[in-house]
């Protein structure tokens, strides 16, 4: 069964209410402006919107599940490219465009730590991108597993997150911003470095043939894709700010913390500070 949804206000803006849902972010229109634009960063920087070698399966037309698909930014972009194939996509909350949406996407309001609404061996590929802020430890454990039983034999998995606790050249302003992040995610059971273990998480669940990519992401600095990401940072960082104020007092003042965002900035852009960003790709054995 599908937890409830229900939400909440705070510092005016929507958040999850639900016990059993630890998602920090908003889900409101800002949020979901903000995940388009991000989307279109994202596939600037990493130059494609997937990994796995799936081309020609996506051509000829294959089954696909976005995990956590939010406004359906990646999903309506690959059904466009891939009209021969079919693209369902899940969330907890619906903010999928159900008016827009091409007719090879479908939305199931469904949650990753719940099981899922497909019989088993299903989809030939599983795609799922920035839970980061979403899951606990365990929730992490019990997804991979969920989603290794509704992947095909021989289908692909590919799981995105970032780094969010140790940039590279990280000064001190923006480590502090990290560290109250990964501190924060910590005391609420969620791995701040999920990232980084994605593979080996990946084969505890069962995957096989798991492997990763660390891609650099300038931030900041080196062109237009560093300014993109920053724009999408600091947009991310703003709506997590009523989060981000619970583990420090000061950033109750909403010009405090921006001027400290500010701040991180300009030293993001003359330390050449990089996030790196995990791509890590598995199969189901046949
Ligand atoms: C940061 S957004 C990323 C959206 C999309 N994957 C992308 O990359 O554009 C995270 C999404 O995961 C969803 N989410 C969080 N926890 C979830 C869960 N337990 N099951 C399904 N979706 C979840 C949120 O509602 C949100 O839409």
């Amino acid at each position: 069964m599908t937890t409830p949804h229900q939400h909440q206000i705070l510092n005016g803006r929507k958040f999850h209410a639900n016990k059993k849902i630890p998602y920090l972010l908003p889900e409101d229109t800002d949020e979901m402006n903000r995940l388009h634009k991000q989307h279109a960063v994202l596939k600037y920087t990493l130059q494609s919107n997937f990994q796995a070698p799936l081309q020609e399966k996506l051509e000829q037309g294959i089954t696909v599940l976005d995990s956590g698909c939010g406004p359906a930014a990646w999903m309506f972009d690959m059904a466009r490219d891939f009209p021969n194939s079919s693209f369902h996509g899940i969330d907890i909350t619906s903010t999928f465009p159900q008016d827009t949406k091409p007719s090879n996407c479908e939305f199931v309001i469904a949650n990753v730590t719940e099981k899922l609404p497909y019989p088993d061996n299903y989809f030939d590929y599983i795609h799922q991108r920035l839970l980061i802020l979403g899951l606990t430890d365990a929730n992490w454990d019990f997804a991979l597993k969920e989603l290794l039983r509704v992947l095909k034999p021989g289908g692909y998995i590919e799981l995105h997150e970032p780094d969010l606790q140790d940039l590279n050249n990280m000064g001190p302003l923006l480590k502090q911003l990290q560290y109250t992040m990964s501190n924060m995610l910590k005391s609420r059971g969620m791995p701040p470095k999920i990232s980084n273990e994605l593979q080996d998480r990946a084969i505890k669940a069962g995957f096989v043939n798991a492997e990763f990519q660390v891609t650099p992401l300038k931030l900041n600095h080196g062109g237009q894709a560093g300014k993109m990401l920053w724009d999408d940072y600091e947009h991310g960082y703003t709506n997590i700010r009523p989060v981000m104020a619970m583990s420090n007092s000061e950033w109750q003042d909403e010009e405090i913390y921006a001027i400290h965002i500010g701040n991180c900035a300009k030293e993001a852009e003359t330390m050449e500070t990089s996030v790196n960003w995990y791509t890590c790709i598995a199969q189901k054995s046949l």
